[in-house]
């Protein structure tokens, strides 16, 4: 299949579409137009004939790590095609709704340097504090960073004042966000694990419960302690390496390890389960999020001259991850009434074999994703 004839073969059907598309696409990023830095086959060419052919689509990736401006423009460079920032929903963009939490110190974990940093603040979060900003001021917190000083203090903001830990006029922690995959698991797992088990959030006490040294150390998350928030389930990811690399969930799945062993030790207890948030596909309000910003796009785009859009009746899911792009795909169920369908590529995480969730259609790339779901809107 030469991917010139076939999309020869769209524009020719879709050239009668003289009404507007009912239907849009929501692709995966990583595993499906890139891995790592790299360009994957078949994608500028996908997304340039939807373009050509005003056939709205988001990109819906569990990555994220900068402001949807910034990330819009990096994507343009890497796929080689005009990207919108309004297109675009990353794993952490719906933080920027969760209001009540903006304005309390907010620990920000995750990304590459203070990127992530920029992102809460662009979101409206006002009193930002990194992993970076505290081990800058105490090293002593996760001795086996010191190797990452120079990263660390490259990274660390507004170190005009000391954080004194321990010291709620210099550092109480009222929410963590874990925006992207984490650079330094050590020192952000410490942190993390030293705020679940302080007293409200005053890194470096211990609640009163656990402070209690009559008491098994049980963790308890019921001391004031922060409320914790993960942007992205992914066990695996595709970057340029031959296979997947452990994502965000694998942080999670580590930090989870080290609560149950911290709170059933010595114990005879069972472990204390870790009370967390996860957002980010397949969770159902990922889906409804990027459905509102799709039909919010084909209003921009088609709507007003008084002209009645017709619906959306279908959204074609391309992913690379059975565990995050198609399950969620088919898992969701629509408000509005429309159907999703989900196409699988062989060029990410999936490495054949019964995907964890079955898709509508599974295929070489996204260029067959395309083609494929062209023909199905019929
Ligand atoms: O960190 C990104 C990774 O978890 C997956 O991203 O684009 O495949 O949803 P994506
Ligand atoms: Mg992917």
């Amino acid at each position: 299949f030469s991917p010139r004839v076939a999309y020869r073969n769209l524009q020719t059907s879709s050239t009668s579409h003289s009404r507007i598309p009912d239907f849009a696409f929501a692709f995966d990023i990583d595993g499906v137009l890139i891995r790592g830095a790299q360009r994957l086959p078949h994608a500028a060419q996908a997304l340039t004939y939807l373009q050509r052919h005003s056939i709205p689509f988001i990109l819906l990736t569990n990555g994220g790590g900068y402001d949807e401006e910034i990330r819009a423009e990096k994507l343009t460079e890497e796929i080689g095609v005009p990207l919108d920032p309004s297109m675009i929903v990353q794993s952490h963009t719906p933080f920027a709704d969760m209001d009540e939490y903006k304005d309390g110190c907010t620990l920000v974990v995750g990304g590459e340097h203070d990127n992530c940093r920029l992102v809460a603040q662009n979101y409206g979060f006002t009193n930002v504090v990194t992993p970076s900003d505290i081990f800058r001021n105490h090293p002593e917190l996760w001795p086996f960073s010191r190797p990452l000083a120079a990263y660390h203090h490259r990274t660390a903001h507004d170190t005009s004042h000391r954080i004194d830990v321990g010291n709620p006029a210099t550092l109480k922690v009222d929410s963590i966000f874990v925006y992207n995959d984490p650079r330094d698991w050590g020192l952000d797992i410490s942190l993390i694990v030293d705020c679940l088990l302080s007293q409200g959030g005053r890194v470096g006490t211990l609640s009163s419960k656990n402070g209690d040294a009559a008491l098994p150390n049980r963790g308890y998350q019921q001391d004031g302690q922060p409320p914790l928030f993960f942007s992205n389930p992914d066990l695996w990811f595709a970057a340029e390496f031959a296979t997947p690399r452990l994502g965000q969930g694998g942080f999670r799945e580590a930090l989870e390890g080290v609560w149950a062993a911290v709170t059933s030790e010595g114990t005879g207890l069972p472990p204390v389960k870790l009370q967390r948030t996860v957002i980010g596909k397949p969770h159902r309000e990922t889906y409804l999020f990027a459905e509102r910003k799709l039909n919010r796009y084909r209003e921009a785009t088609f709507g007003g001259h008084g002209r009645e859009l017709p619906k959306l009746k279908n959204v074609y899911m391309v992913g690379d991850n059975p565990a995050s792009d198609i399950m969620g795909a088919m898992n969701y169920k629509s408000p509005f009434g429309t159907t999703w369908s989900s196409a699988l590529v062989r060029t990410g995480v999936y490495a054949g074999g019964e995907p964890a969730a079955a898709p509508s259609t599974t295929v070489d790339h996204v260029g067959d994703a395309v083609r494929w779901a062209v023909k199905d809107s019929g």
